[in-house]
């Protein structure tokens, strides 16, 4: 006699069937694109272009693209440091019997080597672009044991006061953390607001300010500098919240002035969340307690078309956290990355709060509740739900969604363009 199954015996079996026949397909899909994928599908590389530029292509991943693509007919144009391993390979392509450039740039170098390669590669008609270039630790370490770490000379810190100091840069989350009773060090760039921001905490929560002007977008000097003002102090908490911006939604290719503008957004999003960390951390692992709070932004977790750089440079926030956070959360520090959507601010360019847009106040208050509760948080609710919602009707009709943050962004790009229109009109 078979056996009978109850309603819920029925739906157990028909989801783990349906379990296995998804990753089944899954598995497929793999192998079919890796292995059996059509021929006539693979991209004819040399019709797009005759040229291919491979950076980092003397060794690897980046040697195998250029012999893939030299084999499929492109002219192969190779970028990497050593001048003699470009020969080498320039060598090997020969036996296809393509054309070779070779440009010798070291990409760890400044603004010099982009001209330089934009200049060699002016007349050339470029249809792959193959953006290789890595590098990595020589082995697997704990942040604060990185072999040369220049930035961090452990010899000259000292650890005699005894007051719980913070390190921000910005109002809202300043005067959360003096209401508490921290002495706040203030790090921005505008001396005037530094100074205003000081006062205010002075008068209304009687803590002690120290003032550091500093541009992140500068160089080295920067951290050399806080390094030496911060020397002294025993830091508790470091709020990682200095961030730029488009000043508009707008297309890669066509943000005014592209490469200083993506340059000090890379520069200001990710080195001072870095170099902070650096130089604050040592001490709280010394101590065995400390809060580190890093502020990245939702548009890391959805569709952010427009806001590419942006984006992109916050989900090094969001990824640098979760490691530091896997680190040195056993050493007694709360490490956090706080991932906010739209807040009223200068930087959104929101005057009036909303459910989903709320004030600076709103927001951190709201926020600065959930440390030490978990380490990764949109730090408002309605953010949180936003996220949610959009990445579901993301999962579910990835076109739709795509399409839906597009067209939102365009809006918010034209507006941005009408209004410039107008003032340069005026202005003129
Ligand atoms: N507002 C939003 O809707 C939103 C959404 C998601 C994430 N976020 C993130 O939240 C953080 C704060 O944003 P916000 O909206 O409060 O921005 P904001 O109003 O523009 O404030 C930015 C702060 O950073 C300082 N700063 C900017 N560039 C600097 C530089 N090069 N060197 C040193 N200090 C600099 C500014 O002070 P000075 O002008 O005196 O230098 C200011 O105190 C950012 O990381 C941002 O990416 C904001």
């Amino acid at each position: 006699m078979p056996k009978e199954y109850t309603f819920l015996e029925m739906c157990g079996i028909a989801f783990i069937a349906s379990l296995i026949l998804f990753v089944l397909n899954r598995i497929f899909q793999l192998i079919y694109l890796c292995y059996l994928g059509p021929p006539m599908k693979q991209v004819d590389f040399p019709s797009k272009g005759q040229w291919a530029v491979v950076t980092g292509c003397t060794d690897g991943i980046g040697k195998q693209y250029a012999h893939e693509l030299a084999s499929r007919g492109c002219d192969i144009v190779l970028i990497s440091r050593s001048m003699e391993k470009l020969e080498m390979t320039a060598d090997e392509l020969a036996k296809y019997g393509v054309t070779t450039k070779i440009i010798q740039a070291d990409f760890t170098e400044g603004d010099e080597i982009y001209n330089k390669i934009e200049k060699e590669l002016a007349d050339l008609e470029i249809g792959t672009l193959v953006n290789n270039v890595g590098v990595s630790y020589t082995y697997p370490e704990f942040f604060l044991e990185i072999p040369d770490r220049t930035w961090y000379r452990w010899s000259k810190w000292s650890y005699d006061i005894a007051s719980e100091m913070a390190v921000t840069q910005i109002n809202p989350i300043s005067k959360k953390l003096a209401s508490r009773g921290c002495d706040i060090i203030l790090i921005s760039r505008s001396m005037e607001k530094l100074e205003m921001t000081a006062e205010e905490l002075g008068a209304k929560y009687g803590v002690t300010t120290k003032i550091i002007q500093a541009d992140f977008t500068e160089g080295e000097e920067v951290y050399d500098k806080i390094e030496k003002e911060i020397a002294d102090l025993e830091i508790g908490t470091l709020v990682n919240n200095v961030g730029v911006s488009y000043t508009y939604p707008e297309f890669f290719l066509e943000i005014p002035d592209r490469n200083k503008t993506v340059d000090n957004i890379i520069k200001a999003n990710c080195l001072p969340v870095t170099r902070m960390t650096s130089i604050v951390m040592p001490g709280m692992k010394k101590r065995g307690k400390g809060v580190i709070v890093n502020i990245g932004s939702a548009s890391s977790m959805i569709p952010s078309p427009l806001l590419t750089v942006y984006a992109a440079s916050k989900a090094y926030v969001d990824k640098f956290t979760e490691g530091i956070n896997m680190e040195y959360s056993k050493h007694g520090i709360i490490v956090q990355c706080v991932l906010p959507g739209f807040v009223c601010s200068n930087m959104s360019g929101i005057r009036r709060s909303s459910f989903f847009a709320p004030t600076a106040k709103q927001f951190v208050r709201s926020a600065i509740r959930l440390v030490g509760t978990t380490s990764r948080t949109n730090g408002y609710l309605p953010h949180a739900l936003f996220v949610k919602t959009l990445n579901a009707i993301y999962s579910l009709t990835g076109p739709f969604a795509i399409w839906l943050v597009t067209r939102s962004m365009e809006n918010s790009r034209r507006k941005a363009l009408k209004k410039k229109g107008k003032l340069e009109v005026s202005n003129a």
